[in-house]
């Protein structure tokens, strides 16, 4: 053992010593974590150089002085903050204790509070991203490190036999309550130089997290671990020490036990390292998390960084505020659309404007919010409420996606291209599918993140918007009955290219697709009111009406002679485009995608039309090339009709 624990030494001067080699081009991250490291080992290993206030080893302790003595270096060459003195200070009474032979308890309590005091400063990647997979970690566990490790971690693997040093036994509690799960990562990461465990930096971050909760539960058992859930539920006071994923990557079960009993610490070890998801329940969400999320980004702003400021600003909206927007959404309009708008003009504030103005513009947000939690407080929805909120959303989804997919059939009819009209049909009844799978998906399966909505809905909006512009100039240009008789000759009898074919199913279907997402997300909400009866019939009631208005569409295009159907839809096409692509700018401002910059005017939803002056230049930029294009269409017919 004592060999084991030289050779984690030895690789960690070799890390430490090139790392002081090139601090310069170190990044300051990876400074704390090495110095995290140092006093991480140094709290596990301190006990095998000074028992009782003697020397047991001579060599142990004498690498014990010189660690704390690096540590001190460290933590002095740590980069300026406010918490760097109190840092330092801790690492010195840690090097204070070793130098007096201090008991090992004292030590490694001193070590843990210089290693939380340094964490809360300078904070480093410590946690996994997403959620370990722990059936994952026991796999590659048995696939991979098992021929060492042994299957049940008790060190007898066939490959073990014979290595010097051995494997270490991760059965053996002893040592476990002593190493953090970010401890075990760090090695399973860099390998420990001169023997036989090799880095595993090969296999993916997740996976490598995955392992680290896997072998760090090792010497524990079922009976310990549903011991440690009872007392989980049961006591809520212990959940303050470990109120997130990163508390459960860092804390050992021998910190664990300055705080709580040491049966506590242990059982909630076992507990929470497989089933690291239990810290995530009950966490702040909805407007509570938005609430915390503007408060921290006005705090950061108050010391001047506004991009971190801009980053929790963000937060709040797309973490908090979106996951409940549909519900908002659906019991109060206005309300939804003011939240939204004042959102922007704090992110605009905290990037452009004075100190002052973001505390106006948060203070503003802050009475929005309390009135949504009003609205949401108020009791549930009647059926009324419900049948015409699902009736009036589906109507006006619907209306937009149809006026484009009739906009088509009606033009394909008139160019007698029946056989293109399946690919229209494959379009939509496509996107109904989708929509389907997407309830499913959104209900059962994974919450769809607020950023991923508002890209969604970005970019199918600016990708309709490019297509009907295109589709309008060119209808437009052919508007003139006799170019049009006289394209219809050319082409009538040639069969309709594939790509134009894929065109025409692309359209229709991110036409009716992106319109189908948004009434799923709305339904979703007002499903949760429990009135699912009015909810149907809202929604039957809608179609029935789509219908109607399909079918009066189609017949007075019918009649419509050529000519006048094509310059009426041409120019309604282009008014299209252009609200589009003011929708779908906005939808890129909410993801953050796009910067936003607010000018003094109206707001106008359903027009796409919004103050700002992005969503204005890329509505009057498509304006314009509609208008120049038909102008120039227009000059070009007067040109062939006088020669
Ligand atoms: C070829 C044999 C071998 C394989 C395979 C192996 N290890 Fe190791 N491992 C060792 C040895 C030997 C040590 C002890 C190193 C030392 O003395 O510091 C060790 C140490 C460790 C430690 C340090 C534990 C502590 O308490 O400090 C961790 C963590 C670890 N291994 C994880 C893994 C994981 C995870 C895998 C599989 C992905 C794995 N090992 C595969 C041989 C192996």
């Amino acid at each position: 053992m004592t060999v084991s624990i030289k050779r984690v030494m030895v690789a960690l001067w070799c890390i430490l010593f090139s790392a002081a080699l090139s601090a310069q081009t170190t990044e300051s991250s990876e400074g704390t974590k090495q110095l995290w490291q140092l006093m991480d080992y140094l709290a596990v290993d301190y006990g095998g150089a000074v028992a009782n206030g003697e020397i047991v080893s001579e060599s142990e302790y004498a690498e014990m002085l010189d660690f704390t003595e690096n540590a001190q270096k460290q933590s002095q060459a740590l980069p300026e903050h406010p918490s760097k003195a109190a840092v330092v200070a801790s690492v010195d009474q840690l090097r204070e204790a070793v130098v007096n032979k201090a008991d090992s308890t004292e030590v490694a309590k001193r070590a843990h509070a210089a290693n939380a005091l340094l964490i809360t400063a300078y904070p480093f990647p410590v946690a996994p991203k997403n959620l370990p997979n722990l059936a994952k970690g026991a796999e590659l566990y048995a696939q991979v490190c098992s021929t060492c490790h042994g299957v049940t971690g008790h060190a007898d693997g066939p490959a073990a036999k014979g290595l010097d040093p051995e494997p270490v036994a991760f059965s053996d509690h002893d040592r476990a309550q002593s190493r953090s799960v970010m401890a075990l990562y760090q090695v399973i990461s860099q390998g420990v130089a001169g023997t036989s465990m090799v880095s595993f930096a090969a296999l993916p971050e997740d996976d490598r997290w995955a392992l680290a909760f896997y072998i760090g539960n090792l010497s524990h058992d079922d009976a310990i671990r549903a011991q440690g859930e009872k007392l989980w539920a049961s006591d809520a006071s212990l959940k303050s020490y470990y109120p997130d994923l990163t508390a459960v990557t860092t804390i050992t079960e021998v910190a664990a036990a300055e705080k709580i009993p040491a049966g506590t610490a242990r059982a909630l070890t076992a507990y929470l390292r497989a089933h690291p998801e239990a810290v995530e329940t009950g966490k702040p969400r909805g407007l509570d998390l938005a609430r915390l999320r503007l408060g921290e980004s006005l705090q950061v702003l108050s010391s001047g960084d506004r991009e971190t400021a801009t980053k929790l600003a963000l937060s709040a909206y797309l973490d908090g505020f979106e996951p409940i927007e549909p519900t908002v959404g659906a019991r109060n309009k206005p309300l939804l659309l003011a939240v939204e708008k004042a959102m922007l003009n704090y992110r605009s504030m905290v990037s452009g404007g004075s100190e002052a103005e973001a505390y106006a513009a948060a203070s503003q947000l802050r009475g929005l919010f309390d009135q949504v939690d009003t609205e949401l407080g108020a009791s549930k929805a009647d059926s009324s409420t419900t049948f015409i909120g699902a009736l009036t959303i589906l109507l006006r989804e619907g209306v937009e996606a149809l006026l484009i997919v009739v906009g088509i059939i009606a033009f394909l009819r008139k160019a007698k291209q029946t056989t293109a009209l399946r690919y229209v049909h494959a379009g939509w009844i496509s996107a109904l599918l989708a929509g389907a799978l997407t309830w499913f998906v959104s209900t059962y399966l994974v919450a769809i993140s607020g950023a991923s909505r508002e890209v969604t809905e970005g970019v199918s909006s600016l990708f309709a918007a490019i297509v009907l512009l295109s589709v309008g100039l060119w209808m437009h240009q052919k508007s003139s009955a006799d170019r049009w008789q006289s394209y219809l000759n050319d082409k009538l009898s040639a069969a309709m290219s594939s790509s134009s074919a894929w065109a025409l199913f692309a359209l229709s279907f991110i036409a009716v697709y992106r319109e189908v997402f948004e009434t799923v997300l709305f339904y979703s909400a007002l499903a949760a009111d429990g009135n699912g009866a009015a909810l149907l019939g809202g929604f039957l009631t809608a179609v029935g009406l789509l219908v109607v208005i399909a079918w009066i569409l189609l017949r007075t295009s019918a009649r419509m002679p050529i000519g006048k159907f094509f310059s009426i839809t041409s120019i309604f096409v282009a008014v299209l485009a252009v609200i589009l692509v003011g929708k779908g700018v906005i939808g890129l401002q909410e993801a953050g995608w796009i910067s936003v910059h607010p000018i003094a005017g109206p707001r106008i939803e359903i027009l796409g039309i919004m103050p700002t002056a992005e969503t204005v230049i890329a509505q009057i930029a498509v304006l314009l090339i509609a208008v120049v294009g038909f102008a120039f269409n227009y000059s070009g017919a007067k040109k062939s009709k006088a020669a």
